[in-house]
């Protein structure tokens, strides 16, 4: 692969934080915010975190409310649903550390805003 091809990360996930008012559905009111900390420090413990390896970074709406809380790796493009911190310890390992995608938490495809 040629340096301009490859990635400068391995895994790249997007948690989106988006809160919004007024009892509208939105990532922040299902746990997000806990589920991002928890994944960036499961990511450092194991040692995957930085260049070559494994960032985890803030996002706002992703547009894909009706299934959150949602969250997308690339350069795969692969979009998760979660329910706990079990379920982001699984993507954790599985995909960002062994890149086996964790089919069960897959969004459908068909989930939208
Ligand atoms: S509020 Fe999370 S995808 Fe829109």
């Amino acid at each position: 692969m040629s340096e301009a091809a490859a990635p400068y990360y391995r895994h790249h996930i997007f948690f989106c934080l988006n809160q919004r008012d007024g009892g509208q559905a939105c990532c922040a009111a299902h746990g997000a915010e806990q589920a991002f900390a928890h994944c960036k420090a499961r990511v450092k413990a194991l040692g995957l975190a930085g260049p070559g390896g494994v960032r985890v970074n803030r996002a706002g709406c992703l547009d894909r409310c009706a299934g959150g809380p949602v969250a997308v790796v690339y350069p795969q493009g692969v979009w998760y649903t979660y329910v706990d911190l079990a379920d982001i310890d699984e993507i954790v390992t599985s995909h960002l550390r062994d890149g086996v995608v964790v089919e069960r938490l897959r969004l459908p495809p068909d989930v939208g805003r």
